[in-house]
């Protein structure tokens, strides 16, 4: 039987998705898909944390406690790099001054959430790996970490989604949107002429 060895652009996957995802060669897409995602995963760490106090920990609590770890230790970091690496220098250069202090501030955002993230995955990891828990499911520093880890986004996400995004989308030209594309494929193992292992995004 003869094969079509004709490459393969087949839609990239989200991990832990079947649907098809928007595709890395239209990178700001991507980017919006991927906050889609943050969201999704936020919204399903809400849902644990009234879970936990609802019905305790159980085997669903502690599936949600690794989903939401998962996607936050591997596609995350990626994410930041993504909008450090190709979203922010354009306008941090460019001549709008109150873009070039959002942006900064989105930086420094980054790198509250990352610390931010080693007290909540603290507290999803006991959750993960505990058989149950007692009367009361989380510490109030336990839920101050995993509040204070959701709050961080909120704000974030807008000004990205309703500012930084479409700025940056005016300001760089077709062949930097090539490029951004193929490091981010790079950058997450994805060649972008063979079919891809389901990316972090
Ligand atoms: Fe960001
Ligand atoms: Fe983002």
């Amino acid at each position: 039987m003869a094969t079509d060895t004709r490459p393969t652009r087949r839609p990239v996957m989200l991990p832990g998705h079947s649907a098809p995802a928007a595709g890395l060669e239209a990178p700001f897409e991507m980017l919006a898909a991927c906050h889609d995602r943050v969201e999704r995963m936020l919204a399903l760490q809400g849902k644990l944390q009234r879970h936990l106090l609802d019905k305790g920990c159980d085997g669903p609590a502690r599936q949600a406690a690794r989903d939401v770890m998962r996607y936050f230790d591997l596609a995350a970091p990626l994410h930041h790099q993504d909008e450090e690496l190709h979203v922010f220098p354009p306008l941090l250069a460019g001549p709008d001054a109150g873009l070039r202090k959002l942006v900064q501030r989105l930086v420094l955002d980054h790198r509250h959430m990352e610390t931010a993230w080693l007290e909540a995955r603290r507290t999803l990891q006991a959750i993960a790996v505990s058989p149950a828990f007692g009367g009361l499911p989380l510490t109030p520093v336990q839920t101050a970490a995993l509040d204070q880890f959701a709050a961080l986004y909120r704000g974030h996400l807008d000004d990205e989604n309703s500012i930084v995004y479409p700025a940056a989308q005016a300001m760089l030209p077709p062949g930097a949107v090539q490029g951004m594309s193929e490091d981010m494929m790079q950058r997450r193992g994805v060649h972008p002429q063979r079919q891809p292992h389901p990316p972090a995004l």
